[in-house]
């Protein structure tokens, strides 16, 4: 089974031909421009703006959040085959499904709970709350009995061995060492489903003004806050690709009884790229909806950010009175629908948004003020890459400020102009950090070896490309020779692969982590094009044993005796 790169990304993102390669948006760091690329020849990615790389079961490791075996199973059910079924090692993934399991018949017990007498207390929060029993039922919200045993009784006699239900973040194990206690007691309960349709985690709202108000669980094998949102499971079956982003479960709630499906929220954590970029699977436009208070709005601009980077349109709505869209719908009762459709209505794209932001600053009947105005209003427009925008924002300057559009965009101009060269320095500065290795975290070595480093990421990548050349390159130099243990390892393990006949890359999945993959498919893209020669080959060959000999001088000044004599049974067993 060989599954197609470009066939499998393109449902999850759009790509377009670029020669013989696709390039689109990459779907695993927020950008506005393309730098995400796939290359048709030998079926793999590199994205020069986050540095993430792989082949396909790569790519659906990462953006499906699975192992590798999972990833293999995934793409051939996708395929429409079968795998035979545990022929390998799968223990994580055996885990993973017990812990779906086991938070799916959490989800059960609770919401069972909530409709007997021991749930009483948390169905009448409920009530109070304006939530309405399809709703609830929708949601699957549930009750955590005020009892600190009650589902951990309840999972193990449904045969759940403790360590299961730990790293499920269910219970945790108590102080004395001995037993557990379950996470969540006495608080209202919101399953959070993936899109998938499995209930990966839970957030626990307490009834009364204690603190922690909503206690979620924590990141298990199943579960990462920072990548998921809570009832994207409804929210993705907007028809009109539009998403509404709000700061809590309660306001999600209340959004979906007033009739709008296609509403989200994070997880008690700030917005990340990386669901700005889920987002973006299911929708083209977000309307951000916080709360109204000074924290929503840093936060909403924050968002705004994020999401533009993924390549969201932006619609900000604006909650009146101070309230968060919750209590606005219930203080409009039977009428909460229609009130909120008012405001999504109303909503402003990002750059009214901030254009208001900046008015409100200034007094537009002082001529002072209405200059500061335009220069601020200017320099944040100049961050708009679309022309276009840029006029239609010039006219609207134009005729609040009675200053002529012409030198509005001219003064445009030159900020942009200026953007671009900062943009142009930074790039630089990046491109030089690469080759000097600073930010290498994969490879440490190649701060202090620069040289050495790029000589070898160079033969490696000619090797993994022109695998016919192996057995001459590796006749001139095997990894002792090496000077960084990260490449001296991967030579060995690409050379141990070609020798036994396999592509050198096919299995890198298993064998390197996720980081080591996309560093490997880097150095790998780097000759993806480049004619190999003799000379070149050489060359790159000379320049590692070059700089292994120094390293071994350098060391050599700094030995102990006893150092020094096993350098030199070392020096000599090379030899040999
Ligand atoms: P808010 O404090 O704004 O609460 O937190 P809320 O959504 O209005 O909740 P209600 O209406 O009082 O019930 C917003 C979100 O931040 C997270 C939750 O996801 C919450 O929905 N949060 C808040 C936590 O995770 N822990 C907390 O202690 C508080
Ligand atoms: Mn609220």
């Amino acid at each position: 089974m060989r599954s197609d790169l470009t066939e499998v990304a393109s449902t999850y993102m759009s790509l377009k031909r670029r020669g013989r390669n696709m390039v689109g948006l990459c779907p695993f760091h927020g950008e506005k421009t393309p730098s995400f690329n796939i290359y048709t020849e030998n079926n793999s990615f590199y994205c020069f703006g986050c540095g993430a790389g792989g082949d396909v079961i790569t790519f659906i490791m990462k953006i499906e959040n699975l192992d590798y075996i999972e990833a293999v199973r995934f793409l051939a059910q996708r395929a429409g085959l079968s795998m035979p079924e545990n022929n390998y090692d799968d223990s994580m993934m055996q885990l993973r499904k017990r812990i779906y399991e086991a938070n799916r018949s959490a989800a059960r017990f609770f919401h069972n709970v909530l409709y007997s007498n021991e749930g009483r207390a948390g169905l009448e929060y409920l009530y109070s709350r304006g939530l309405t029993d399809k709703t609830i039922r929708h949601f699957g919200l549930g009750f955590a009995p005020d009892n600190r045993f009650a589902l951990s009784n309840f999972l193990r006699d449904k045969g759940y061995r403790e360590n299961e239900l730990v790293q499920a973040n269910l219970v945790y194990k108590n102080k004395s060492g001995k037993g557990t206690n379950d996470r969540f007691y006495n608080r209202v309960m919101f399953p959070i489903i993936d899109v998938r349709g499995n209930v990966i985690a839970f957030g626990g709202r307490i009834m009364t003004d204690q603190k922690p108000k909503y206690l979620n669980t924590s990141d298990t094998p199943v579960f990462k806050k920072s990548g998921n949102l809570f009832s994207l499971n409804n929210a993705k079956k907007t028809t009109d690709r539009t998403l509404i982003l709000c700061e809590g479960y309660m306001d999600v709630i209340a959004v979906n009884q007033a009739g709008f499906e296609n509403a989200v929220a994070t997880l008690g954590t700030a917005l990340t790229s990386e669901q700005a970029v889920l987002m973006k699977r299911f929708a083209d436009d977000v309307i951000i909806c916080y709360d109204a208070d000074e924290a929503g709005q840093k936060a909403t601009q924050r968002a705004i950010d994020i999401l533009r980077k993924a390549g969201l349109n932006i619609r900000i709505l604006t909650v009146p009175q101070g309230k968060d869209p919750d209590e606005f719908i219930r203080k409009q009762g039977s009428n909460g629908g229609a009130a909120f459709y008012n405001l999504v209505k109303d909503s402003k794209n990002d750059v009214e948004y901030r254009l208001n932001k900046i008015k409100s600053k200034y007094n537009m009947k002082v001529a002072d003020q209405r200059v500061r105005y335009l220069n601020e209003a200017i320099k944040s427009l100049s961050s708009l890459e679309d022309d276009i925008e840029q006029q239609i924002y010039a006219s609207k300057l134009a005729d609040e400020t009675g200053v002529q559009k012409e030198s509005i965009l001219s003064s445009l101009r030159s900020f942009r102009r200026k953007n671009e060269r900062n943009q142009e320095k930074k790039i630089q500065r990046q491109m030089y950090a690469d080759l000097s290795g600073r930010d290498d975290k994969i490879n440490p070595q190649h701060r202090s070896e620069p040289k050495a480093t790029n000589a070898e990421e160079m033969l490696i990548s000619l090797v993994i490309n022109h695998p016919d050349i192996a057995s001459y390159v590796y006749d001139k130099i095997t990894e002792k020779s090496f000077v960084t243990d990260f490449n001296m390892k991967l030579y060995g393990y690409i050379m141990d692969r070609i020798e036994r006949g396999y592509e050198p890359l096919t299995s890198a999945g298993e064998d390197f982590t996720q980081d080591e993959i996309s560093k490997i498919y880097g150095i790998a893209h780097r000759t993806i094009t480049a004619k190999v020669s003799k000379e070149l080959v050489d060359e790159y060959i000379k320049i590692i044993l070059q700089e292994k000999n120094k390293v071994n001088k350098e060391d050599f000044k700094s030995l102990t005796p006893e150092e020094m004599r096993e350098f030199i049974k070392k020096q000599r067993e090379r030899r040999e």
